[in-house]
């Protein structure tokens, strides 16, 4: 196949690229803005054509999708708290960039698989969402991702366009930026800087490994029916503060370095994805939280590389208007 994968030169579009080039001998065109969060280092290793456009530009997108089967589109702003200070390339990227990604797919007549989140469903106290389970996202990062999702379902409806929404846990894996709790746990420990943990940091995540949500992105983009949505979740939940603890353990850090800060507005309880459907077309997770966490802390601390550049660059701006003034 020939895919235009957009936001590619990020977290979860590199890792699928690599994937799909190396395991399935696909031919890739990658789109991407490169904001903060897309990197060229990102691809480094993998054979693509690269198309440096937003996606919300018809012009440069018609161009990139001529020759393509297939649209995947990861493009974002994926963070919650950038959401919360600033929402408006949230609204752009995901109202206007989707509905420009749409549009093309349905002139140019391929598939348009739309990568989605469990933040539409918003906090659940028990048990898990289902694909039928009503949306209702609490943050301008869920609410816009939301605002596209529907937007996609109106286009199978409306034009027969053939689309699929894969909608993934919390992901965590290599190239992931550190903003997300994860990777700034890890660089954070490895570096003795402070741990910051949100409220009482009971908050609950299904905990996803990159690889795995890739190759369900595949799969779904393979044998997904069109028109259907599914739910691709982790196999483990985790509080923040256990995940926090395990990464002390796998660095050898001083638990001392964790640092209670001031919650996050409106900040989500629990997230749960039931992935039946999904399994019942052939995905299974094969990653489980233990070893998928130490794989991806040797994966940092053996990277330098590829971190050193962004905790020296715009980051550091980044990281002391987040945290500056809570961090002892
Ligand atoms: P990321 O922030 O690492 O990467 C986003 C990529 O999109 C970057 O390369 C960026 O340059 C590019 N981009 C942003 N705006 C663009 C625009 N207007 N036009 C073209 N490119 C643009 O994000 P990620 O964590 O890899 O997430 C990828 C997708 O997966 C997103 O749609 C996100 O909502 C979804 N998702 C993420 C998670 C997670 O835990 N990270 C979980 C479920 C779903
Ligand atoms: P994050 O990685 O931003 O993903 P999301 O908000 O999309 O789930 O955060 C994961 C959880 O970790 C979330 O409950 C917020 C919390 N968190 C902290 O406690 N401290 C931090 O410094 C960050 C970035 C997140």
């Amino acid at each position: 196949m020939r895919l235009l994968v957009c936001g590619g030169a990020g977290f979860i579009g590199s890792n699928f690229v690599r994937m799909r080039v190396r395991d399935h001998g696909d031919e890739v065109v990658v789109l991407d803005k490169l904001t903060y969060a897309g990197r060229r280092e990102n691809l480094a290793d993998v054979e693509h054509v690269f198309v440096h456009a937003g996606i919300e530009d018809p012009g440069k997108v018609a161009e990139a999708v001529a020759g393509c089967d297939a649209i995947v589109n990861f493009a974002a702003e994926t963070h919650v708290d950038r959401s919360i200070a600033e929402p408006d390339a949230f609204v752009t990227t995901h109202a206007q960039g989707t509905y420009v990604l749409l549009e093309a797919a349905r002139h140019a007549e391929v598939r348009y698989l739309q990568v989605s989140t469990d933040e539409v469903y918003g906090s659940i106290e028990e048990g898990s969402f289902t694909e039928a389970s009503p949306l209702q996202p609490s943050s301008p990062y869920s609410a816009t991702k939301t605002g596209a999702d529907l937007l996609v379902a109106s286009y199978f409806h409306t034009y027969a366009l053939e689309t699929l929404i894969c909608r993934g846990s919390n992901n965590y894996g290599p190239y992931q930026y550190p903003e997300k709790l994860i990777p700034l746990m890890i660089l954070n420990a490895l570096h003795a800087d402070p741990l910051p943990v949100y409220g009482d940091g009971q908050q609950v995540r299904n905990w996803l490994h990159v690889e795995d949500f890739g190759r369900g992105i595949g799969h779904v983009l393979e044998h997904g029916e069109p028109g259907e949505v599914y739910n691709v979740g982790g196999p483990d939940e985790c509080p923040n503060l256990e995940v926090v603890q395990r990464v002390i353990a796998l660095t050898g850090a001083s638990d001392e370095l964790i640092q209670y800060v001031t919650d996050r507005p409106g900040h989500d309880r629990r997230y749960s994805l039931g992935s039946e459907k999904v399994r019942a077309l052939g995905w299974e997770a094969q990653t489980h939280f233990t070893e998928g966490l130490e794989r991806t802390v040797d994966w940092y601390r053996d990277n330098p590389a590829w971190w050193e550049p962004i905790r020296s660059g715009d980051y550091r701006a980044y990281y002391e208007r987040q945290y500056g003034s809570q961090l002892r």
